[in-house]
């Protein structure tokens, strides 16, 4: 058995894991910063990193603590190489590496992007469903800093084990989907992040009050993404019905008592805005990712990230899904959202092929590409 060490801080998540195997979680630790940058309405750079440092120490303390482990008993060190914030990166990888070097262990530099892919596997692993997935299958990964498309194969390696092989599809040509609803959420005096608030509020309104746009892109894009025209819409709205009062009451009120329950401090017509909203983007979202995995022959799809924590998001994927006789796989929430056992699970393939970085020479990206 493989234990690994998983480490991710690419963005506003300090996280550690330890998995077996890539199947079994020993223990997932994830510190989120979400109330350092809330009142700013999104992630501060420069804070998010300082944070990474100060917590990186008693987060990896905790992720041995929780699976009864001490630092020796790992077989290697994994940790996400890159897309991300650099500054947040780097904390990341300047740990694994002195810890990778000093314990004498491999070190497994991961795609975040990839990372998220094997959190529907192991996902399945969890449920014992890890024999239904086919291959070839189509990845969305949708979250606060990507919306990309991968048709994902595997192949058995000589030794043991598999090799993955991504080819990008299609990605966003501006906003990434949980961009869009933060933004919305930010505009319209929500807070952050969004996406949880939308979800939440939108059970309460009419998705079909409302008819945005869905993006049209070129012809010769049929997968890619594009969200700031659905965003610049919604804020074209709020002038239109003059919602622009009612932010102003619920910016105050919420300053008053930051408790306020949102439900309460928001009019029918915003509610009817907000459901409109995240229809045409999951709508959008779930039609793509189909059509790729129809036009490529897959025999499964994926969704994963952030925004694919989403319940309308998931609801529209199971039933267009069902349709077309093609099995959907999410990660659970807390598997959606970033965390480190997806990083874990991802270096395991590579364990297993001796695939290893250098641990003096690994370095940080924060465009590091996955698949072409
Ligand atoms: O994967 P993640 O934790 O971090 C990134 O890699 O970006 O995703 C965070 C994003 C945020 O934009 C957040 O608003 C969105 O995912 N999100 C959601 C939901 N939960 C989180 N979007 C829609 N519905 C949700 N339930
Ligand atoms: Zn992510």
């Amino acid at each position: 058995m493989a234990r690994i060490l998983g480490i991710e801080s690419s963005c506003d998540e300090t996280a550690a894991a330890v998995v077996a195997d890539a199947r079994q979680i020993l223990s997932n630790v994830i510190s989120s910063q979400i109330d350092l940058h809330a009142k700013y309405g999104g992630v501060v750079p420069e804070l998010a990193a300082r944070a990474h440092l100060e917590r990186i120490v008693p987060v990896v303390r905790e992720a041995f603590a929780q699976a009864g482990l001490s630092y020796g008993d790992v077989d290697a060190v994994a940790v996400t190489q890159g897309p991300g914030l650099i500054g947040s990166l780097l904390v990341g990888v300047a740990y694994a590496k002195a810890m990778a070097w000093s314990l004498g262990k491999p070190l497994i530099g991961v795609n975040h992007l990839e990372g998220h892919i094997h959190a529907v596997l192991l996902q399945a692993e969890q449920n014992a469903e890890a024999d239904q997935i086919e291959f070839p299958l189509v990845a969305l990964v949708v979250s606060g800093g990507h919306t990309a498309l991968y048709l994902v194969q595997r192949a058995p390696l000589a030794a043991k084990g598999f090799r993955y092989h991504y080819r990008l599809l299609g990605q966003t040509l501006d906003d990434a989907a949980g961009e869009a609803f933060d933004k919305v959420a930010r505009h319209l005096g929500l807070g952050y992040p969004g996406g949880p608030v939308i979800d939440r509020l939108a059970t309460r309104g009419n998705p079909d009050a409302f008819l945005f746009t869905r993006p049209r892109l070129r012809r010769a894009r049929p997968y890619d993404f594009s969200f700031s025209g659905i965003k610049t819409a919604v804020v074209r709205r709020v002038e239109k019905n003059g919602l622009r009062g009612e932010i102003e009451q619920r910016l105050a009120r919420r300053r008053a008592d930051p408790q306020a329950p949102l439900e309460q401090l928001c009019t029918p017509q915003t509610l009817d805005l907000l459901a409109s909203f995240q229809k045409c983007v999951v709508e959008d979202l779930a039609e793509r990712t189909l059509n790729a995995a129809d036009d490529h022959d897959a025999r499964t799809v994926f969704a994963s990230g952030g925004v694919a924590a989403n319940s309308r998001l998931r609801t529209i994927f199971a039933q267009e899904s069902a349709a077309r006789g093609l099995p959907v796989f999410f990660p659970s929430v807390q598997l959606s959202t970033d965390n480190a056992a997806m990083i874990a699970a991802a270096a395991f393939p590579r364990f297993l092929a001796r695939d290893f970085a250098d641990p003096l020479a690994l370095n940080a990206s924060a465009s590091l590409p996955l698949g072409r």
